[in-house]
């Protein structure tokens, strides 16, 4: 049910050291989801934070976003994309079941000298994208490993359903792991219980339910979630992470640069940061301006803020969400902006 890690003492680490990002530029306010379905701005602001989102173009697709937000990090590093090892992406919203996002990325950058897989562990998925990516540098096996978070969640969203259509955005979020030899992922502590499944899935599409007529009509190829058990899940899981990875590296508040939390919920958010005694100035809050970006929230959050991180500050990442999947990590920046 739960695992950690850490790398051992003397090991090289797997440092970020370069993101990337992109979301699309049209925006879905909650001014034009009043239009859509019943509800409102302070009803949407006040149970979650969100004001916009960002939505994907009908005819682009979760590769493109995570393609765009590859180049940016090569771009920002200075390499060619024949240099990357590995590619990682964390998505539940692949363009297709198969084959990977990993492998259409991979095509379009040209990384000739690349492999890679589609990481599924939703709005856990760039956490766990991290640490498997790291695991490649830490074992000394590659050098390169490319970690994207890409999520095109309007594609499988219900604009009718107002308990979910408030909620979601899309974006990608890139980061590359490099080998390091003092800054860069220190521990992580990930989870899943698969009994909450139920409460937040695609039941469609799948092999349990393969896409036939009768489950476009019982509308199975959206996101179905029951907010209050998943939030009742997610504000003690994330904040019991968070406080593990804390106690786990003797961690006090001031050892701690920055928060940088899934963006599910500000209220969840909150609480997390409450838990860890972190002031709101520490806290990565961006989901006023993009909503819930599913596996991309956290690497965009680590692109925004990247000019405020310096070698050697000390951050924790943290999410929740389907599976249930959670967890949190620690970090140390290894580079000035
Ligand atoms: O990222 C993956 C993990 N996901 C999460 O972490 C999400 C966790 N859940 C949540 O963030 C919250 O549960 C929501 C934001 C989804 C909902 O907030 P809530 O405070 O739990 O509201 P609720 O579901 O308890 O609904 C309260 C009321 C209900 O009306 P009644 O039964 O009290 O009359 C809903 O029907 O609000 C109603 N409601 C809305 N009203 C206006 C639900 N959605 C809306 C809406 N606009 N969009």
């Amino acid at each position: 049910m739960s695992a950690t890690s850490s790398s051992a003492s003397g090991a090289p680490r797997a440092a970020v050291t370069a993101t990337g990002h992109f979301v699309p530029e049209r925006r879905l306010t909650n001014a034009d989801l009043e239009e859509l379905v019943d509800t409102n701005d302070e009803w949407i602001r006040k149970r979650t934070g969100i004001v916009e989102r960002r939505i994907l173009d009908d005819d682009q697709a979760t590769s493109d976003m995570a393609t765009e937000a590859a180049e940016e990090v090569l771009d920002a590093r200075g390499i060619g994309a024949d240099e990357i090892d590995v590619i990682i992406v964390a998505t539940v919203t692949p363009d297709m079941q198969f084959p990977a996002t990993a492998c259409l990325v991979q095509d379009r950058i040209g990384a000739s000298n690349a492999w890679g897989f589609d990481l599924s562990a939703a709005c856990s998925g760039f956490l766990y994208g991290l640490t498997t990516g790291a695991q490649f540098i830490e074992s000394g096996r590659f050098d390169t490993v490319l970690v994207i978070g890409a999520d095109t969640m309007s594609a499988i969203t219900d604009f009718t359903d107002r308990t979910t259509c408030v909620l979601f955005g899309d974006a990608a979020g890139a980061v590359l792991l490099e080998r390091d030899d003092e800054m860069g992922l220190v521990d992580a502590v990930h989870h899943t219980d698969g009994s909450g499944s139920r409460f937040l899935c695609m039941e469609g599409g799948g092999s349990r339910n393969p896409p036939t007529h009768r489950t476009v009509d019982e509308k199975m190829h959206y996101i179905h979630q029951e907010g209050r058990p998943v939030f009742k899940f997610a504000v003690t899981r994330m904040a019991d992470a968070c406080v593990e990875i804390m106690d786990r590296n003797d961690l006090e508040p001031d050892d701690v640069r920055y928060l940088v939390p899934h963006q599910a919920n500000l209220r969840i958010i909150e609480a997390a940061a409450n838990r860890m005694g972190l002031d709101a100035e520490k806290v990565m809050i961006n989901i006023d301006r993009f909503g819930n970006t599913t596996a991309a929230t956290i690497p965009l959050c680590l692109y925004e803020w990247e000019n405020d991180l310096q070698r050697g500050d000390g951050i924790v990442l943290t999410a929740f969400g389907g599976g249930f999947t959670w967890g949190a990590s620690y970090l140390t920046w290894a580079y000035d902006s």
